[in-house]
């Protein structure tokens, strides 16, 4: 697989097979991603690489507080308000999962059924958790954690496997605290679910859509 095959064709996973992933198969993908680039060569992310017992635990609480209406505090806030277009994407992508799922917009049992299914990270038999220490520029600091998710989803993809970069693996911070490795001082930005895909699901199967180069590039000759 080239790199323009793996950009192009790498897509969210959110249906895994339970076969777990071997740790060798995982230091090796994290040997590769970490020569992604990063402000200075500072490479300011830490990782917590999370499976097995541990795993379950906190997928299961993190859907449990999700069920019990607990309201995400994450250590990056989320947006709240998006331009319309940019809104309009986001709902596209929500219907597609729907449709595809067979869920009608309308039953808010299936919907919160398949949202309790993403807070349980879609049951993928691997967590990576990126932070970054509190003290450092927060937004800068992104930039080179967007660098090396990236590269790891691209990686997991070239090994056959499948990864969903998730929000919902980070909306409860202190879960994470009271369960993994993660002190005080360090902040979550983000999770990214992996394991083996379920080739055959149609929610790993639907067709996604891009906006055209030309809408968002302006050229300057
Ligand atoms: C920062 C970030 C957070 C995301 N969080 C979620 C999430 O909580 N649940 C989910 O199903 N997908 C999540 N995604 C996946 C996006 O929905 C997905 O990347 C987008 O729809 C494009 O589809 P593709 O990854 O299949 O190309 C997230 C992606 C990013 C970059």
């Amino acid at each position: 697989m080239n790199v323009f095959q793996a950009v192009t064709t790498r897509r969210s996973i959110r249906k895994f097979r339970p076969d777990p992933v071997p740790e060798a198969l995982i230091r090796e993908i994290l040997e590769a991603a970490r020569w992604s680039p990063s402000w200075g060569n500072t490479q300011p992310w830490e990782i917590i690489v999370v499976s097995g017992e541990s795993l379950e635990r906190f997928k299961k609480a993190n859907r449990q507080q999700l069920m019990d209406g607990v309201v995400p505090e994450p250590d990056t806030a989320m947006p709240e308000v998006w331009p319309d277009v940019l809104k309009r994407r986001y709902t596209e992508i929500g219907k597609k999962v729907l449709t595809t799922l067979e869920i009608a917009r309308g039953d808010q049992e299936a919907r919160l059924r398949y949202t309790g299914d993403m807070f349980m990270l879609f049951d993928a038999p691997c967590l990576i958790l990126f932070c970054v220490d509190k003290a450092l520029c927060r937004e800068y600091a992104m930039l080179d954690v967007g660098a090396i998710q990236h590269a790891l989803c691209l990686l997991v993809h070239a090994r056959g496997l499948g990864s969903c970069i998730l929000a919902a693996s980070a909306s409860y911070p202190a879960l994470i605290r009271e369960i993994l490795p993660l002190q005080e001082t360090k902040a979550v930005i983000i999770g990214v679910a992996l394991g083996y895909p379920d080739g055959d699901a149609p929610i790993n199967n639907f067709s996604r859509e891009r906006a055209n180069p030309d809408e968002f590039t302006t050229w300057v000759r």
